[in-house]
């Protein structure tokens, strides 16, 4: 018996391959490393001192989901594997929809085929689109994309909505994941972008290692007390969290649930390059730069139906977020090439 963890060699999947394996869980990755290095897996066996079966495929190639189903005993997949940069999917949607969407439904016919129908989605807050009222709940409308990544997530919420309500033997989670930053207390497993970083937090600790030279804030005039855009970050240890309690909800046959994982708070960016200097002690230069086209001035969520349904609530506070990204990335300056 075992959890199949897709683009379990990545950010969160990594993280969330340790909660598991504390948990309990035998665990079996598959990942075509198109956004990760292996090294996080060997590390992760460091941190629980317990083996991960580990396959590089491709979610795209059915014989090779085919394989480890055959092989494995698979009981149900934990789904991270996804392009996911914002940009480059406006650059190219073609290979988005492809990757993600085909992909997906490759996967969930294998699944099918092989007899198991559960399954938890790496969603997004950004289905949300432009919300009209914040705190968002899961009740909020969905909303209008901004960019091709955006819409992966939209539609792949129908698909796999559509494919519980016709089978309900199904068990479908979707948790929609706010603004994933930190890192594993070691220090050993964190977020490894390739390039330029796109995300705030990731672009703040390559500043504070020096590998960049300073921080473009993208905005200042939004209608925000400070007037840069607010986010609900939240810690990647309690999002691999979510995850654990999300499986448990799948085995008592959950049907179709959704969830938000945030913290509930959100803080502008301005507030982010304060809170991470006070923690670390170092001062982030940084310069106000025109807005970034898609930004939403604010957005964070009302995650109280996660609490009540599975007993989550994220434990970590933007400060612990900071310390634990600066604890990854001073640790290793290069990510996980020497
Ligand atoms: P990541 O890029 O670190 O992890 C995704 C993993 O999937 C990578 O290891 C990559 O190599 C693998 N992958 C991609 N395409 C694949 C394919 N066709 N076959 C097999 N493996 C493939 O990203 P992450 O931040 O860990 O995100 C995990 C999931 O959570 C993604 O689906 C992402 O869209 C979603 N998500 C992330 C965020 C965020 O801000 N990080 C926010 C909301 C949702
Ligand atoms: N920001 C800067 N400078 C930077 C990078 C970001 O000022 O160099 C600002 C952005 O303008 C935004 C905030 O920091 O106001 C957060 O930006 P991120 O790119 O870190 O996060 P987003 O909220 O834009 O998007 C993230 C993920 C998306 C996901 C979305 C909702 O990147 O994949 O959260 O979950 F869809």
């Amino acid at each position: 018996m075992a959890i199949l963890v897709t683009g379990g060699a990545g950010y969160i999947g990594s993280h969330t391959v340790v909660e598991l394996q504390n948990a309990g869980y035998d665990v079996v990755v598959l990942d075509n490393l198109s956004n990760a290095s292996e090294k996080s897996l060997e590390r992760v066996e460091k941190i629980t001192g317990k083996k991960v079966t580990f396959y590089k495929a491709d979610i795209l190639d059915r014989e090779a989901s085919e394989e480890i189903f055959s092989k494995e005993q698979i009981t149900a997949v934990i789904h991270f594997a996804g392009l996911k940069a914002v940009g480059e999917s406006v650059q190219k949607p073609w290979e988005y929809y492809n990757n993600n969407i085909a992909g997906t439904l490759t996967l969930l016919d294998v699944m099918r085929k092989h007899n198991v129908k559960n399954i938890i989605f790496s969603s997004s807050s950004t289905v949300y689109g432009t919300p009209e009222q914040i705190p968002v709940t899961e009740e909020t409308p969905k909303g209008e994309c901004t960019n091709p990544y955006g819409w992966t997530k939209s539609m792949l919420e129908q698909i796999l909505m559509d494919v519980q309500k016709a089978d309900s033997e199904w068990n479908v989670i979707l948790l929609r994941y706010f603004n994933p930053i930190g890192a594993h207390k070691s220090g050993t497993i964190g977020e490894n972008p390739n390039g330029i970083p796109n995300n705030l937090m990731p672009y703040i600790t390559q500043v504070a290692v020096g590998r960049l030279k300073e921080l473009g804030v993208f905005g200042n005039d939004y209608p925000t007390p400070d007037g840069t855009c607010i986010r609900d970050y939240i810690h990647v240890l309690d999002l691999a969290d979510g995850h654990v309690k999300a499986l448990k909800k799948i085995e008592e046959n959950a049907g179709l649930c959704i969830y938000n994982l945030g913290t509930g708070n959100g803080y502008s960016v301005l507030e982010v390059i304060k809170n991470f200097e006070e923690a670390t002690g170092i001062k982030i230069p940084y310069s106000i730069k025109p807005r970034r086209e898609g930004d939403i001035p604010a957005n964070y969520a009302n995650a109280e139906k996660a609490y009540n349904e599975i007993g989550w609530k994220a434990r970590y506070g933007i400060r612990e977020m900071c310390e634990d990204s600066w604890r990854w990335q001073s640790q290793n300056p290069n990510g996980y090439e020497d």
